[in-house]
């Protein structure tokens, strides 16, 4: 062996992947000791045999055409490409292997071929565990979603059996309220009639005490009733509402609040909006009457509303000078039933009615505010204009 044989012997037995030579007809005339390890034959079990030996059917059947017809035609599948196939082991097992073939041409001999072969189980294996957990975790998210789309047709069922069940109860309680508040007019009447001098201050005070409970109790029934009219379900009717009219005859209707409060309210020009009138009368209405009850005793209280225009909505703004509002209960006097200061003599219905009616309209309703410095109350409304393009 001259020096460039014995070189070219030693770096096929360094080599960490097999390498097999064949000639043009498949058979093996070197395989190097990576090749004997990976696939547990010995050399001699190799050499002189076809090299379809190592790969499993159907490779093993196609392989000697797919020499013939390179040779013949030139027309690659593998040769001088490289690509990912399988292969056999003597004791029958298959893996995956990466490899590459390239063609030997020595002067004045016919051609040969030598293929280097990856063992990639490893890479496979990878490949396939993470498939399987992406599967698996597209499993779950399905899994989730069925989940969530079934808690929420119980949760929008549930809403509409409370609405439903809030408007029966404050509609049934009514009736009974109405009774028992005759009945204490009836009753007070007799006791003034048969006692006469004999019903004292302390009457005075229980019957009051029985009037404020019964005042309390209708505010709540009417307010509960006003929130489930507001949330009726199905569809909003909706045509142009002129904010400036409906604001003035919010004014008009609260004259004599707004007089004994001593205030003053200003209504600057507000747009033409797309909704419901009878709605956004009672969303003005309540943040008026807001502003009015939560007024400072020490200061005459002044009222604004203004309208801005947003990129693609109104943002009414109702603005007071009164008491206020802590950071802190920005959001939660918007709950049913919050009350954010004591002794104003509220029920903790009337912003919770605004929300819900500007949620219909597809805005948003929130206060800026801080304790003694005032309250903003402004809320958005689609462009009716914007909106009839869509
Ligand atoms: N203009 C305002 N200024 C200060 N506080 C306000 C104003 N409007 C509402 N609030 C606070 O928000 C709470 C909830 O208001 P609302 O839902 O209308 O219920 P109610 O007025 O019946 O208490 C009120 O109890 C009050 O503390
Ligand atoms: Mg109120």
């Amino acid at each position: 062996m001259n020096a460039q044989a014995r070189m070219f012997e030693a770096v096929l037995k360094a080599a960490v992947d097999p390498i097999i030579v064949i000639d043009g007809a498949g058979v093996m005339l070197n395989a190097n000791p990576a090749t004997t390890d990976l696939f547990g034959y010995s050399n001699a079990e190799l050499l002189g045999q076809n090299v379809s030996m190592l790969m499993p059917e159907p490779y093993r059947s196609e392989h000697d055409s797919y020499l013939e017809r390179y040779l013949a035609t030139g027309e690659r599948h593998i040769i001088g490409i490289g690509r990912e196939v399988a292969a056999e082991r003597a004791d029958g097992s298959v893996f995956p292997i990466a490899l590459a073939v390239s063609q030997v041409d020595l002067p004045g001999e016919p051609p040969r071929f030598t293929g280097i072969i990856h063992d990639i189980t490893d890479r496979v294996d990878a490949a396939a565990r993470l498939q399987d957990a992406n599967e698996r975790l597209e499993q779950r998210v399905q899994q989730r979603t069925d989940e969530l789309r079934v808690s929420l047709a119980e949760l929008s069922r549930s809403n509409r059996d409370l609405e439903q069940f809030a408007y029966i109860a404050s509609h049934d309680l009514r009736a009974p309220l109405r009774n028992v508040k005759q009945g204490v007019g009836l009753l007070d009447h007799h006791l003034q009639t048969t006692l006469g001098e004999g019903f004292d201050d302390e009457a005075n005070e229980l019957r009051q005490l029985i009037d404020q409970a019964l005042g309390r109790m209708t505010d709540l029934i009417n307010g509960l009733l006003e929130y489930s009219r507001v949330n009726q379900t199905g569809e909003l009717e909706t045509e142009p509402v002129d904010l400036t009219e409906v604001a003035t005859g919010v004014v008009e209707a609260l004259v004599h609040e707004i007089e004994d409060a001593g205030a003053t309210v200003e209504v600057e020009d507000l747009p033409v909006v797309d909704g419901n009138r009878t709605q956004l009368r009672q969303l003005l209405s309540n943040l008026i009457q807001n502003a009015l009850r939560y007024r400072k005793p020490s200061t005459p209280s002044r009222i604004e509303l203004s309208g801005a225009r947003g990129d693609d909505n109104w943002v009414i703004s109702v603005q007071d000078n009164g008491i206020g509002v802590a950071a802190d209960q920005h959001e939660r006097i918007f709950d049913l039933f919050r009350r954010g200061h004591d002794g104003y003599g509220g029920v903790g219905i009337g912003l919770a009615i605004c929300q819900r009616i500007v949620e219909r309209h597809d805005g948003d309703i929130w206060i800026e505010s801080e304790p003694d410095e005032g309250a903003v109350f402004r809320f958005s409304l689609p462009d009716a204009n914007l909106r009839a393009d869509a």
